[in-house]
């Protein structure tokens, strides 16, 4: 692993992570996306998973016999992974490593997935989008393929965007709040603040605080970037899989090198 880690944008909220968040993350929604996933690519693929925190796809692609290496810029959080794969008794590749500066991948994976917006943190500007489908396109065999996630910023407001959720596991209580601090509207990005408070009988045991800055990419963005990099083939999905809508809350994209 590599000392030179640019940003750890989200080391605060790894050992959170698979709590506060279920409303994206819960065991349906990433059981739905693992057999999309799986659906799309050749049975023991090997597979980059890019921004894999905490191994909520790595782990159970793994299980069905892919062989999956988990890439991520946040020690916390490949050390939250490592953790996981432990108390199952498994081991995975993990790379600690800034995608957008990562010289260690040579053309050798059959896919790469990158899910849950990891794409609209680690692309903050146009420069980082086209250094990411680089680097990802070079690192794919020929036919290999890239399934990219992401929220459709045509179907909500991004500028008034937030998120509250309050989670009781095991005797602690997790609240936690997303709010904007800036949007602006020409580059398209967020500056907001993660809040996660602990507490046991109402009393603050824990907490933390980190801020995210978010490019809201659109579909003809990421379809261009594709186009450019030198993908060959792209289907874009929506909600539930289908076509993609223009009010769709989803953007999953699948193109082939
Ligand atoms: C929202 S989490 C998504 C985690 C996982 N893909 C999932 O769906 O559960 C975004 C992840 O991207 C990682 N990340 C952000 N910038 C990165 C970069 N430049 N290179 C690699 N990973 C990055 C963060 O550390 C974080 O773990």
């Amino acid at each position: 692993m590599t000392q030179a880690i640019a940003m750890e944008q989200a080391k605060n909220s790894a050992e959170f992570l698979d709590i506060v968040y279920g409303e994206y993350t819960n065991r349906e929604i990433t059981n739905a996306e693992v057999d999309f996933i799986a659906s799309k690519i050749r049975k023991r693929s090997r597979i980059l998973d890019i921004g894999c925190g905490t191994g909520r796809h790595a782990i159970p692609l793994a299980k069905r016999g892919f062989e999956v290496v988990g890439l991520d810029s946040t020690k916390a959080m490949l050390e939250e992974l490592k953790r996981k794969l432990d108390c199952d008794g498994m081991k995975l590749d993990l790379l600690y490593e800034d995608i957008l500066t990562c010289n260690a991948l040579g053309e050798e994976f059959d896919a790469a997935i990158c899910f849950w917006n990891s794409f609209d943190q680690i692309a903050a500007d146009d420069a980082k989008g086209r250094t990411f489908f680089q680097t990802v396109y070079r690192s794919l065999k020929d036919g290999g393929k890239l399934i990219l996630e992401i929220s459709n910023p045509k179907s909500f407001d991004p500028s008034t965007f937030s998120y509250q959720s309050t989670v009781e596991r095991n005797g602690l209580t997790y609240e936690t709040t997303y709010s904007l601090k800036n949007y602006d509207r020409v580059k398209k990005t967020t500056m907001g603040n993660e809040r996660i408070v602990v507490k046991k009988e109402g009393v603050t045991v824990k907490q933390v605080s980190s801020d995210f800055l978010l490019k809201w990419w659109e579909m003809e963005e990421v379809a261009d970037l594709s186009r450019r990099s030198g993908f060959k083939h792209l289907d874009i999905y929506g909600d539930d899989y289908a076509a993609f809508k223009e009010t769709s809350d989803t953007l999953l994209f699948v193109m082939t090198k």
